[in-house]
């Protein structure tokens, strides 16, 4: 397995599970979890825990501190606890559910401090919750292009988007919260989101409210589908994630599709 050398011992090597239990491991993070001196992990799943337990005995839940007024404290424990291994000179590999990548503050902060400490750090990709929605939903970002934010970074910094382009929310659960997930707190943020998206689709507009299926094939994902104006009154939980397909397909530029050469026959899509 490549290790470059660096000035200190300890690594972290920070790896995603995917969705699914088990299934969308990819070989290259199973062999780094298997002989990883020390295994931390954030997942969504006990029992996706229990079965990381199984490969590597060392593996420990980082620590989810929800009594913190602000999630980034939180991420700020998470970061330190995967530092203070690496710094007792260990092999650790850090275990996020999904890809790490992905809406995992204290994977990237765990890995920027860690080579700025001299440590050897890297990420390597895994299966998002996106991933399976381009599956469950059909929706090819090849087709129309996507856009992709989280909640309320949508809303607060007014993110322009492109109507005719499908467009992924996530943590729509978390709308205005910068805490914890609660089943009450959620709906108002709701009504403003939906008020912002009906300037651009219309109330009729179909969303799906969408959850990958965790113990695949046992479960089928959930797949909410209903017009815009009754977003406000759906039941989402922290990991639904919101779905808006385009509202109709972009028109072609005439004169661009000239310039590059492109014949009139191919401009159907
Ligand atoms: C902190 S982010 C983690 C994302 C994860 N790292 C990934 O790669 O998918 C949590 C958000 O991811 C989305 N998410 C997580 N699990 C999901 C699932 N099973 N189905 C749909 N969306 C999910 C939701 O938008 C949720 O609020």
């Amino acid at each position: 397995m490549e290790r470059q050398l660096t000035s200190q011992t300890g690594s972290l090597i920070v790896v995603g599970m995917g969705i699914q239990l088990a299934g969308h491991l990819t070989l290259g993070a199973k062999a780094w979890i298997e002989q990883a001196d020390k295994v931390v992990f954030a997942l969504a799943d006990p029992v996706a825990a229990k079965w990381l337990q199984e490969l590597n005995p060392t593996a420990e839940a980082l620590p989810y501190n929800t009594q913190n007024l602000r999630r980034r404290d939180t991420y700020r424990e998470m970061t330190e606890r995967m530092l203070e291994e690496v710094r007792r000179g260990l092999q650790v590999c850090a275990v996020f559910y999904g890809h790490p990548g992905v809406f995992a503050t204290p994977a990237r902060a765990a890995i920027a401090q860690a080579k700025k400490e001299g440590f050897f750090a890297r990420m390597l990709p895994g299966i998002s919750a996106e991933d399976c929605l381009f599956v469950d939903l059909d929706a090819d970002p090849g087709k129309n292009g996507c856009q992709s934010f989280e909640t309320t970074d949508f809303l607060i910094r007014r993110r322009k988007f492109d109507p005719t382009s499908m467009l992924i929310l996530w943590q729509i659960a978390m709308v205005g919260n910068l805490g914890f997930y609660q089943p009450n707190r959620y709906q108002q943020g709701l009504k403003i989101l939906t008020e912002v998206l009906e300037k651009d689709y219309g109330t009729d507009h179909e969303v799906i409210v969408y959850e990958a299926a965790v113990y695949y094939p046992v479960c089928s994902p959930v797949i909410e589908r209903m017009p815009l104006a009754k977003l406000p009154e759906a039941k989402v939980t922290e990991v639904s994630t919101l779905y808006v397909p385009p509202r109709a397909i972009a028109p072609l530029d005439r004169e661009m599709m000239a310039r590059l050469g492109i014949e009139s026959t191919e401009e159907k899509r």
